[in-house]
């Protein structure tokens, strides 16, 4: 852990925006932050209030924050449609004829939506879903491909009041059952199919194998997007219905009603150290206003941006800075479905041309894929729409921030290096891009209302370039509100190890200019491609396979994905290891999880490293696999030709 901090350290290049940014953002100085700062901390109501205020709520609250350590109550007694501030808000505003979403597909078919048009489609599906019996509160699984209807569903349920969870197209079949039945979900909004590399995504299928186990959920609904190229669909009688037929029978008029600020908006099931993905419950009226202040003030939104975030709307990126935060700002966005590598590494770099983005967010991962596919396809494309840059997911290595800096930034746009997490719901440390010097590797500053420290163990605050965990002090309007059905799991993840304070799960410090360098998890959870993953779940995947006996996944550095998954496993009594049974372990990963979760490697052994207690010991797996020998301490081992076995095997 301390190496990587040092090289972090001895990064001295220091980056400003512009004068000509700076005159034009939202945040012009550092004194301009500085202030806003101290009164987002010292007077939290006022700031956030006023906020909030540009939503455009349907009753005002009387109360701006409720706090009851570990419970926010944030806009007690007002009253909000959140789908109304994103879509109806901007038809009154002058914003009915401009483009909301511009879409392509990836076969290369574009769409734009205008405000308007947005706003027909989500009051039409609003009523699909009424019509089917869909009420406020009732769970509604999402399960789409990243087309504008997987937009359009989670609008329409926030319309109507239902709580939506939507699961990233790669999850397999059984992720999906888990989260069903955790949530106790009333309906399931799908399409036919995704386009994917070329290829097609069978999540109809997915869904239909899903709810061979779940038998509860008493609505389908299914989008057609890819219609007769795909095998066909079945369709359940009496369960399952086509999104279009199902619109053709009903209005598109529909007026929002006002919800409570608390009232729940989506769960998103995340993974933690142990045991199954965590639902994160998001609230309605602190999350919106979270969101569309981080757009607004991050990402610089202004009326002529054309904004486009990379992410999936399966994830919380997707949620926050697609589907809520930027439709909150009256933004024109891309929304683009299929890989960035299809049919070639120069697919993002058409579509920001075609479209003459002008701020772009993606991950750091993705970056190091375009670095190892050649400049060449950056440039041969015309990027100077571009005038903001931004990353999210995980540390950016200084050679990645460079050359997006350079190659794609052409040396003059700001690049906000995103802090945040599932549970935060937005932005919590990043630079102001109008006034924020930036360095490479650094999230620097805590953004407005967020009371980020550093601790020791003893809960003292760590001082410049010591390590320790990250905390925040303080409520924020977007927090997660709980874990969905297990407050208890809620508070003894969050909230235990300093009293009154969150604890986020990351190691990290701070410079003498008062930068946040995150390190990355403390915890048993891997970060592959800037998507998290539980090594618990992997190893409870595979322990679920009939030959394994016992399973132990770490991380294992790697060049692109920033993580790649490596598992031990130790097969049970008669059965033979071979590549053969290797190959079958990692698919079966893949369809208990999803394809993210499959091993790059998976090394058969006799026994796994254990202390006498019969803990595995996975830091000497971490420092096997990282380095391929282990010179820490092993005394504590029961047995410590485990390990020398190991070392000789990976050597080989
Ligand atoms: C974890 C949260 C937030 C949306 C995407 C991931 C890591 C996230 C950064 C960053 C260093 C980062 C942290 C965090 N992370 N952004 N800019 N620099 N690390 O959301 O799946 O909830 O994961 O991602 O480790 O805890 P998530």
């Amino acid at each position: 852990m301390s190496k990587k901090i040092e090289s972090h350290l001895s990064e001295e290049r220091v980056f400003k925006p512009s004068k000509d940014f700076s005159k034009k953002a939202r945040i012009k100085s550092m004194a301009q932050y500085k202030r806003m700062y101290r009164e987002s901390i010292d007077k939290p109501g006022i700031f956030w209030g006023r906020e909030a205020k540009e939503l455009g709520w349907q009753k005002k609250w009387t109360k701006a924050l409720e706090w009851k350590a570990p419970y926010a109550k944030w806009f007690v007694g007002g009253k909000i449609n959140v789908c109304e501030s994103c879509v109806d808000r901007h038809l009154k505003e002058g914003r009915a004829n401009k483009a909301a979403i511009i879409w392509e597909g990836e076969p290369g078919e574009s769409r734009t939506l205008t405000y308007r048009q947005l706003h027909r489609e989500v009051c039409n599906f609003a009523n699909v879903l009424l019509a089917k019996g869909i009420k406020s509160k009732d769970r509604v699984m999402i399960y789409m491909p990243m087309t504008p209807e997987a937009v359009i569903a989670m609008l329409a349920c926030a319309r109507i009041g239902a709580v939506h969870s939507v699961i990233f197209g790669g999850f397999s079949a059984d992720s999906i059952v888990d989260r069903l039945e955790d949530c106790q979900a009333k309906a399931m909004i799908t399409s036919d199919g995704g386009y994917r590399r070329g290829g097609v995504v069978p999540l109809k299928e997915n869904v239909d194998a899903a709810l061979k186990k779940y038998k509860a959920l008493e609505t389908v609904i299914v989008h057609q997007r890819i219609g007769e190229i795909g095998a066909p669909v079945k369709m359940k009688k009496g369960r399952d219905f086509w999104w279009h037929e199902e619109a053709a029978k009903v209005s598109s008029h529909h007026e929002p009603k006002g919800f409570d600020s608390e009232h729940p908006l989506f769960i998103l099931y995340t993974s933690g150290s142990t045991g199954k993905p965590k639902g994160i419950l998001h609230t309605s009226g602190g999350y919106l206003t979270g969101t569309y202040a981080t757009c607004k003030y991050i990402f610089d939104m202004q009326e002529d941006d054309v904004y486009w975030c990379t992410a999936d709307v399966g994830w919380i990126t997707g949620h926050s800075y697609i589907a809520y935060g930027p439709l909150a700002n009256g933004v024109t966005q891309v929304m683009y479905e299929g890989a960035p590598n299809h049919p070639d590494f120069g697919r993002f770099w058409d579509i920001v041309e075609k479209y003459s983005v002008s701020i772009f967010y993606t991950a750091p991962t993705a970056i190091r894929a375009f670095i190892k596919a050649g400049d060449h396809f950056p440039d041969s494309r015309d990027l100077s729409s571009l005038r903001l840059l931004g990353t999210v997911g995980e540390p950016i290595n200084p050679e990645a921030w460079m050359w997006y800096h350079e190659k794609i930034g052409g040396g003059n746009c700001p690049i906000v290096d995103t802090w945040w997490q599932t549970e935060t719901g937005a932005i919590m440390i990043s630079p102001l891009p109008g006034c924020t010097p930036t360095k490479p590797g650094t999230a620097t500053l805590p953004f407005f209302g967020v009371d980020a420290a550093i601790l020791d163990e003893t809960g003292e605050e760590c001082g410049p370039n010591e390590g320790g965990k990250l905390v925040i002090r303080k409520p924020w309007p977007s927090m997660l509100r709980s874990i969905y059905g297990d407050k208890k799991r809620y508070r003894e993840t969050y909230w235990n190890d300093y009293p009154g304070m969150y604890t986020a799960g990351d190691g990290a410090r701070t410079d003498k200019a008062g930068n946040f360098w995150i390190v990355g998890r403390l915890d048993d959870v891997l970060n592959v491609s800037g998507h998290r993953l539980g090594t618990a779940e992997v190893e409870s995947a595979l322990v679920a396979h009939k030959v394994v006996a016992e399973a132990a996944v770490v991380g294992r550095p790697h060049e692109i994905k920033g993580q790649a998954v490596v598992a031990f496993v130790t097969v049970k009594g008669e059965v033979k290891t071979s590549d053969t049974l290797a190959k079958e372990l990692r698919n079966h990963v893949g369809t208990v999880i999803g394809a993210i979760a499959k091993p790059d490697a998976i090394y058969f052994a006799p026994s796994l490293p254990k202390t006498r207690s019969g803990k595995i010991m996975r830091r000497l797996l971490k420092e096997l696999v990282a380095t391929g020998k282990v010179s820490g301490n092993v005394t504590t081992l029961e047995d410590q030709q485990v390990i020398l076995d190991l070392q000789a095997q990976l050597q080989q």
